[in-house]
């Protein structure tokens, strides 16, 4: 039974993530080497539950008992010591990454589920860092957490039948749906979105269509929400 969840890196997707494990009751350690990204993220997560209470998507009760369970760290032992789930959230640097789970492996319960964000770094391979590659698998949360609803639960090649079953039950209690998917490059999110968004750049660069025309077509063509196919990304 997951009840305490840690949670490493604290940058955009990491403030996400605490967000939602402690919207649906869960024990939070938040976890970040810079003492300023811990302080910005907390900021961040009590400005997103201000709109979710003017929107009356919560209770101010719910922000503030919310807010309460989640503690930060600097230091990573002390923060993962008591987690019966760790999702990795760090910068994507596989070395970084890498670093951290060999450490998980030796200061975390034996038990423990190890979980990575991850938008394109193999599984398999940071589960071969640590003694349980059994029970490490990928949780890629999209952006903006609170938000979006797919987690895409990657499989590495040793992820038991039994740890993704407890995270796909998991996924269903922060709200989420899960998506099973095995691993490879980019996994689907990234396989299939990464080569749109080239294509709309080549698009903007052939001259086949302005930012603005390329995102309509999108928006109203395809139902994609928001600026999604450059506008996001193109600063002329
Ligand atoms: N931003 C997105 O849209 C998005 C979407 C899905 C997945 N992801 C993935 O989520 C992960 C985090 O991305 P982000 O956009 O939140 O990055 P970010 O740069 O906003 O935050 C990363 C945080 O990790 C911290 N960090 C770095 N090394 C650390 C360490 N050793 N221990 C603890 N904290 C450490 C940094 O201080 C920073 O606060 C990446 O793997 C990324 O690929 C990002």
């Amino acid at each position: 039974m997951i009840k305490h969840i840690a949670v490493i890196g604290s940058g955009t997707m990491g403030n996400g993530i605490a967000h939602v494990c402690a919207q649906y009751g869960n024990t939070v350690s938040l976890i970040d080497i810079s003492e300023a990204s811990l302080e910005k993220a907390i900021k961040t997560i009590t400005g997103n539950f201000d709109r979710m209470v003017t929107k009356g998507i919560v209770t101010t009760a719910d922000k503030d008992a919310a807010i309460q369970r989640i503690t930060t760290y600097t230091k990573l032992s002390d923060g993962v010591k008591n987690a019966d789930l760790i999702i990795e959230a760090a910068s994507e640097n596989e070395s970084i990454k890498l670093g951290i789970f060999k450490e998980l492996d030796s200061v975390c319960k034996a038990d423990a589920i190890l979980a990575t964000n991850t938008s394109s770094i193999s599984i398999t391979k940071i589960a071969s860092v640590t003694k349980r590659p059994d029970k490490v698998i990928g949780m890629h949360f999209m952006n903006p957490v609170p938000v979006m609803k797919l987690i895409e639960v990657i499989r590495g090649y040793k992820t038991s039948d039994e740890v993704t079953k407890i995270i796909f039950d998991l996924s269903g209690k922060l709200n989420k749906i899960p998506v099973e998917v095995n691993d490879y490059p980019g996994f689907i999110a990234n396989r299939i979105l990464m080569p749109m968004i080239n294509e709309a750049i080549y698009s903007l660069y052939e001259g086949v269509a302005g930012v603005h025309e390329i995102d309509e077509v999108m928006k109203l063509g395809m139902a994609h929400p928001g600026t999604v196919a450059i506008g996001r990304f193109y600063r002329p």
